[in-house]
């Protein structure tokens, strides 16, 4: 006679762009996928009783994922627009964020958003930085996959600003980035990420809102906080 086994935990395919430190990353050693979104989904899945599959693809293409039923869930530092919300559903904000704009470290002419006219500006497909650039006047936007890619060029000189996260750009100039760029000016806009889910599935989009509340009211969602962010 064989023991009953215990109930397996349903799996939730979560979509990310592991290029986005301190949110979504590849621990270099481990080739897992770290970060604080990470921490989160797996809290988040776990409050859920499920467990979490979770796969790396571009920024741009996790709506059209969610859409196609490939994932069922997206977390990827996604800010909540109007325009996606009427593709997705988002869950409560669950991290306040905005954009900032990168120079060269040694650049003394860009010193707010108003330099950035007719400027060269990297930015990474399909993101809220990118929109942003766009506005600029005879600005030149360069989009790349992924926010490493478009500092890497920051750095080469081929444009002269970045317009990114706040957030990952900080971490990115904690991280030694700092000898090759700066900061300008204020946070251009403020923006809340939000858990991404599927237009049709407002079932998941409840349950990670009532998970996410009790991650919070526990203190996990302190702990994981502190850990990417420090006090
Ligand atoms: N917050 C920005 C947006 O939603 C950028 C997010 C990029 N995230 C990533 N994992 N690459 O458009």
């Amino acid at each position: 006679q064989q023991a009953a086994q215990p109930a397996k935990p349903k799996v939730l395919k979560v979509g990310t762009d592991a290029a986005f430190a301190p949110f979504e990353f590849q621990d270099e050693k481990t080739k897992e996928y770290v970060g604080f979104d990470i921490d989160l989904i797996k809290a988040i899945a776990k409050q859920m009783g499920a467990e979490v599959q979770i796969q790396s693809m571009g920024f741009d293409g996790l709506i059209p994922a969610l859409e196609a039923g490939q994932i069922d869930i997206a977390i990827a530092g996604m800010t909540i627009t109007e325009e996606r919300a009427k593709k997705v559903n988002f869950s409560k904000p669950y991290y306040k964020s905005g954009l900032t704009i990168l120079v060269k470290a040694d650049n003394n002419t860009i010193k707010s958003f108003k330099d950035l006219e007719g400027k060269k500006i990297a930015v990474q497909i399909g993101t809220t930085g990118a929109m942003e650039a766009k506005k600029i006047k005879d600005a030149v936007i360069r989009e790349f996959n992924n926010a490493p890619e478009a500092f890497m060029e920051l750095k080469a000189g081929g444009v002269d600003a970045v317009i990114n996260d706040k957030p990952v750009n900080d971490y990115y100039l904690s991280q030694g980035g700092a000898k090759d760029a700066k900061t300008v000016g204020d946070l251009l806009k403020s923006e809340d990420y939000g858990i991404a889910t599927a237009k049709k599935n407002t079932e998941l989009a409840q349950k990670i809102d009532k998970a996410l509340d009790e991650v919070i009211k526990s203190g996990e969602y302190e702990k994981i906080y502190v850990k990417w962010f420090g006090k």
